[in-house]
């Protein structure tokens, strides 16, 4: 990806550093690490800057979305900066999976503008949508939704053959993802064979495999135990100061808006408070 020119993500932090082409690489492996990666995987952990134009990953305008003539959204706006963590919470069917997926651009809003990297989905085709969400967008899901039939290695490598990476790639950045989440003895492991805290570590390493400038996490520990739901959100918080990748994150439990900047709360398609957090 050609991010270019862009202002520095403001949570570059020790660990990770911006090379003379932009892009980031991690110094070390991170403590979090339990194997580190061999020293020749090291660059498969670069991230790209977000792109020129733009100091906003997402601006959302005016945002509404009706379902068989029942509004769901009803005007929604914000602006997501590069590196900042986002909590959207409110009450079941206040409209928050609706707004992920129009920001991923798997639903079309009714009306109002979503620009994405700078990008307006409004105006791109169905194939146009795909194209930027296979690129630049990743997505973690409350059931993981891995593919059944794949190994752990083979799911996180998957967005990346629908890309056209070379194979190897493809390897090393598999190989140092699922180091750098801690599930890198279980590469082999199909998901059946997996607890839920390793197929959530393996499906973050999956959103992460193509350096996207955005996250979409859709209640990520609500299908898991406390520790592990921690241990979830101990892991996105680092990979997010790490990389200086934005997260929305839509969430039901209090500890998850504390790895978040800002908390939006959503209440009948509409944003009825915002708070900023200390992350
Ligand atoms: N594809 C759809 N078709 C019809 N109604 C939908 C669809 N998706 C969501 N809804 C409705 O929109 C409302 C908001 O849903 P949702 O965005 O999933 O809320 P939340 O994630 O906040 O629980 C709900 O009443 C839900 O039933
Ligand atoms: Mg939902």
């Amino acid at each position: 990806m050609a991010f270019t020119g862009s202002p520095q993500p403001p949570v570059l932090k020790a660990g990770c550093r911006i090379l003379a082409s932009g892009n980031w690489e991690l110094e070390t492996p991170p403590h979090s690490c339990p194997d580190p990666s061999p020293a020749y995987l090291d660059h498969a952990l670069e991230f790209t800057k977000p792109p020129s134009g733009t100091d906003a990953v997402v601006v959302a305008r005016d945002v509404r979305k009706s379902y068989d003539s029942r509004p769901v959204l009803r005007g929604v706006s914000f602006t997501l900066r590069p590196g900042e963590r986002l909590a959207l919470v409110g009450p079941s069917g206040s409209g928050k999976t609706t707004l992920l997926n129009c920001l991923g651009g798997v639903d079309r809003p009714d009306s109002g503008s979503i620009q994405l990297h700078g990008e307006a989905l409004e105006t791109l085709s169905s194939d146009g949508l795909a194209r930027l969400r296979r690129q630049r967008v990743g997505t973690i899901f409350q059931f993981f939704h891995l593919l059944p039939t794949l190994t752990a290695a083979e799911n996180v490598e998957f967005p990346l053959q629908l890309l056209g990476t070379p194979p190897a790639e493809r390897s090393a950045r598999v190989d140092a993802l699922l180091h750098r989440v801690g599930v890198a003895h279980r590469a082999h492991a199909l998901p059946s064979q997996l607890s839920g805290g390793e197929m959530q570590r393996v499906a973050i390493a999956r959103a992460l495999v193509h350096r996207p400038g955005l996250i979409l996490a859709d209640e990520p520990t609500g299908n898991l135990d406390t520790a592990n739901g921690e241990n979830v959100l101990a892991l996105l918080r680092e990979l997010g100061d790490e990389t200086g990748i934005s997260i929305v994150l839509v969430t039901h439990s209090l500890p998850a808006t504390r790895i978040c900047h800002r908390v939006i709360h959503l209440r009948d398609g509409l944003i009825d408070r915002e708070e900023s957090n200390p992350a």
